[in-house]
């Protein structure tokens, strides 16, 4: 039998785009991302080999119990957290926001990169700036990581790429573990990036005494059932395959989202952008009434992000101001929501989850979404036009 393995089809495992393959790797790359900092059997955190002021060299010699205690030292002196990124990065720096300030009570400022290092950011004594990069050599984070520590702060880098320029450069060490993602459109950086949030906001609180060991057990079995439940709202691969001809008929895309639901509206509309080059943009939900209202008619769709938690009820009557202007409603909720299923014209469902994990899956049938409209309009998904896959340049 003549097996004609082209070298990119065994890279891409079969799959037809490295984006799709990243898709599906996500599961996997979340349980890589939780791995070395959750223990399953006592359901506990403890970061693991942070190495603050140690070489990326170092790190996997470090003595994990030490650096721990050393991590908790240096993380009991902070009282404000900065989070600087670019693009979808920054998305995943939103979603922190939420967690660090609701589980560890400290204020967090989110920044894009190219913004924080030109404004003069103020920034105080005890504060610690972390960057959020997948490849670690993005020029704008880069420079706001430099400013940073010239200005005193700790710096804390979360990366993909072990030994980047900025893993080299910061004073602690997180990573997403998520393996080379190849697509432009970042995919399992971003969901791996949340993960790593997670742990670093537990972790966090409970050596600031905000969290109970009760909460810590619930939080980090929420953590730890994601990679499962990620499993099962991967199957929207099918159902997206075949609405994207429908979909592509719309003007523009409107997506929304209340709290940690708000940062993956704005990703799901860059994904958008990226990919099917369509207009789209994301906006806090309760923000329709100050302008974007008056861009519904039926020929816009509005994606709204809506799981089960304590901004639902708000959110669902954004959803029904929208739809009473002639929208047409493409939802994500939690279970079989029947009261979002009957006023969307395409329900997506995740399965019942923590509100701090909630984002991890609402952000998958968009992923989907987009990349199946890509492929739909016959557009370059691993490759769009006019991106680069690290933006080494200002
Ligand atoms: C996301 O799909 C884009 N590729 C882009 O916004 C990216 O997130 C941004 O350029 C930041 O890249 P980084 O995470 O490597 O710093």
């Amino acid at each position: 039998v003549e097996l004609n393995w082209n070298p990119e089809m065994v890279e891409k495992q079969g799959y037809t785009h490295y984006m799709l393959k990243e898709i599906y790797e996500q599961p996997r790359a979340v349980a890589a991302a939780i791995e070395p900092h959750v223990n399953p059997e006592f359901f506990s955190v403890a970061l693991k080999n942070i190495g603050f002021g140690q070489s990326v060299q170092k790190l996997e010699e470090l003595d994990s119990k030490a650096d721990w205690e050393k991590t908790k030292e240096v993380l009991k002196n902070i009282d404000r957290v900065f989070i600087i990124a670019c693009g979808t990065s920054n998305y995943a720096g939103m979603v922190g926001k939420y967690l660090i300030e609701q589980l560890a009570k400290v204020p967090v400022e989110v920044d894009i990169a190219s913004e924080f290092r030109y404004r003069n950011p103020v920034i105080p004594p005890k504060s610690l700036v972390m960057t959020i990069s997948q490849s670690g050599e993005t020029a704008d984070t880069l420079a706001a990581i430099r400013m940073a520590k010239e200005m005193g702060a700790t710096t804390l880098s979360i990366c993909n790429v072990r030994n980047s320029t900025i893993d080299r450069e910061a004073d602690g060490h997180l990573y997403m573990n998520s393996g080379p993602e190849i697509g432009v459109a970042s995919t399992k950086a971003f969901t791996s990036t949340m993960a790593v949030l997670n742990c670093f906001a537990i972790g966090f609180a409970r050596l600031r005494g905000t969290m109970d060991e009760a909460t810590e057990k619930e939080l980090v079995k929420s953590l730890l059932a994601v990679p499962s439940q990620m499993e099962g709202v991967l199957a929207y691969d099918k159902y997206f395959e075949e609405a994207a001809s429908k979909l592509k008929l719309f003007r523009g895309f409107l997506y929304m989202g209340r709290g940690s639901s708000f940062p993956i509206a704005m990703e799901g509309a860059l994904k958008l952008k990226e990919l099917a080059y369509m207009h789209a943009e994301g906006y806090a939900a309760g923000e329709m009434k100050h302008g974007p209202l008056a861009l519904i008619d039926e020929r816009m769709a509005i994606v709204m992000v809506a799981p089960t938690d304590h901004l639902y009820e708000k959110t669902i009557s954004n959803l029904e101001e929208a739809r009473a202007r002639g929208g047409k409603v493409i939802s994500i909720g939690t279970g079989d929501n029947e009261k979002l299923r009957a006023i969307s014209e395409h329900y997506l469902a995740i399965p019942k989850a923590h509100w701090t994990t909630n984002s991890i899956l609402t952000v998958i049938p968009l992923q989907l979404m987009s990349y199946h409209l890509a492929c739909n309009l016959g557009y370059d998904v691993d490759q769009p036009r006019n991106l680069a896959k690290s933006v080494t340049v200002e």
